[in-house]
């Protein structure tokens, strides 16, 4: 009996990427594990986040690190065992926390037996799970692929690594003999098996997916029509069978994403966002000599067109780029929290990133992570051996450590009132003491000029109206304003001026104000 939809608890969610290798190593192999994200849930909470998203933790070769599935239905050793897990989502659970994995329903590893029986040349129930073209000789237009490794006359598209082989979910408008209309029975069977994948882990007490690659399922569908139906076929086995389940995608179109009955997606480094203008550009706005202008302009569009459905989640940063605090210095990184925090969505917040951990450069590359890598090294917990992060010989860590000296750490944090780490504890918390500000209110840009300062908008809910006025530039700013600040709910670096209808604030500050 399916239990009731429930989704209340994305309303205040504040979420918390774990890249479960680097978090906290509680065997000493050098490698985080299950037990590792248990024994830290109290650090999180206390945080104030209350929701994580954990990277792909299955059987995996790990070329990708674990984007490359090889059984989706098993923990991947190395993080502990399919009842370490579910002892996991239970610890979250007794928090009152809640939980989402990592699902990768775009490809499998070469590895997986999936694909070791769809190189054979006879055919069996695995010859249509992957695309593959009618000879050796063809190379499917518009992708890369695999040829000349396989019994089977054919080549295999790919979807990202030459490692990780395409599974079929057919094309939307086919035009080749090879290729199969999203309901023929290959592509049926595949949907099918993703779906027993979903049921396996959340008849296991995960709260949803995040899922990935989620808008590129259906080939030769370029508006994603396709692949929009695949996805609202897929909610509608979750509304039959799990309708609490929630899913955010790895898509960076809400309008799309939304439609097909996503609950959340991300805007990324790359896709239409100018998500990177915040935080990743040349000239990035939060260091305080930037444009914000663009990305506004595609934010508004982009809401427009999700209609108010959804969340539009912007997030600190993940796994995929470098890290916030590598192009945002100071107290500028506290002000790009106070943005962070205060726009709609649910704030996605990358591990490592509330103390400012930095992005490691020169770091070899770590399962197929290459630049990536320096974003994905040990979480540093204190100034014990390994940051804390393990208790193995330092040559044995999965990824090297940040090396300078003076890296933060969550010690050192927790014990200076001062530090990032408090600042975004204290911002979480006044989001959830303030509906405005929370995963829903409304916002209405009220000065957002073309490279201009400050940027500030009103966030709007249950009658609460909040003024919130961002600084990261270096000069003292001011703007038209038609609203009068009544009550200050958050000040970092600097007290404002509101005078005949101007708002005048200094360097490198940021306000929010009860109007
Ligand atoms: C996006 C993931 O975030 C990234 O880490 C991965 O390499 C690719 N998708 C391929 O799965
Ligand atoms: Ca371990």
């Amino acid at each position: 009996m399916a239990q009731e939809k429930n989704f209340a608890w994305l309303d205040d969610a504040v979420f918390y990427e774990i890249y479960p290798q680097s978090f906290y190593d509680t065997n000493a192999d050098g490698i985080g594990d299950f037990q590792g994200i248990i024994e830290k849930l109290d650090y999180i909470r206390s945080l104030g986040c209350n929701a994580l998203w954990l990277n792909p933790c299955f059987a995996s070769p790990f070329g990708d690190a674990g984007y490359d599935v090889s059984d989706y239905y098993t923990a991947a050793p190395r993080y502990g065992t399919n009842a370490d897990l579910k002892r996991l989502f239970e610890a979250v659970h007794e928090k009152g926390m809640h939980i989402l994995l990592d699902l990768v329903p775009g490809h499998t590893s070469w590895e997986h037996p999936w694909f070791k029986a769809s190189m054979r040349a006879e055919k069996n129930e695995y010859t249509d799970r992957y695309i593959w073209t009618s000879s050796a000789w063809e190379a499917p237009e518009g992708m890369e692929c695999l040829r000349g490794i396989s019994e089977r006359d054919g080549a295999c598209a790919l979807n990202f690594f030459a490692h990780q082989p395409a599974l079929n979910y057919g094309f939307y408008k086919p035009d080749k003999p090879w290729q199969q209309a999203m309901d023929d029975p290959g592509p049926k069977a595949t949907r099918e098996e993703i779906k027993n994948i979903m049921r396996f882990w959340l008849g296991m007490g995960c709260d949803g997916f995040r899922v990935d690659m989620a808008g590129s399922l259906v080939k030769n569908d370029p508006e994603q029509k396709g692949t929009i139906a695949l996805w609202q076929d897929m909610r509608a086995f979750l509304d039959r069978e799990f309708p609490s389940a929630v899913l955010v995608s790895e898509w960076g179109q809400p309008d799309r994403s939304i439609a097909g009955g996503f609950h959340m997606d991300f805007l990324l480094h790359f896709g239409p966002s100018r998500y990177t203008d915040l935080f990743r550009s040349e000239t990035p706005y939060f260091a305080g000599n930037g444009d914000i202008s663009a990305f506004i302009e595609k934010y508004l569009e982009s809401a427009a067109r999700a209609g108010g459905k959804g969340l539009i989640c912007i997030p600190s940063g993940n796994h995929d780029m470098p890290r916030l605090a590598h192009f945002i210095h100071g107290g500028k990184q506290k002000i790009a929290f106070a943005f962070l925090l205060s726009m709609p969505g649910a704030p996605f917040i990358y591990y490592g990133d509330e103390i400012g951990m930095r992005f490691v450069e020169g770091l070899a590359s770590v399962e197929g992570g290459y630049r990536r890598t320096g974003a994905r090294s040990p979480m540093q917990w204190d100034s014990t051996t390994n940051a804390g992060f393990s208790a193995a010989p330092t040559d044995k860590l999965y990824i090297s450590l940040d090396p300078k000296p003076d890296r933060p750490t969550v010690q050192a944090q927790l014990a200076d009132p001062d530090s990032l780490f408090h600042e975004v504890q204290k911002l979480i918390a006044i989001r959830k003491e303030n509906p405005a500000l929370g995963n829903r209110g409304q916002i209405e840009f009220v000065y957002a000029e073309k490279s201009a300062y400050p940027l500030a908008y009103l966030r709007t809910a249950q009658g609460q109206k909040v003024l919130v006025v961002l600084n990261p530039s270096e000069k003292a700013v001011s703007f038209p304003c038609a609203y009068t600040p009544k009550k200050t709910i958050y000040a970092f670096g600097g007290e404002a001026k509101a005078e005949n209808g101007t708002l005048e604030v200094p360097p490198e500050t940021a306000f929010f104000f009860e109007v």
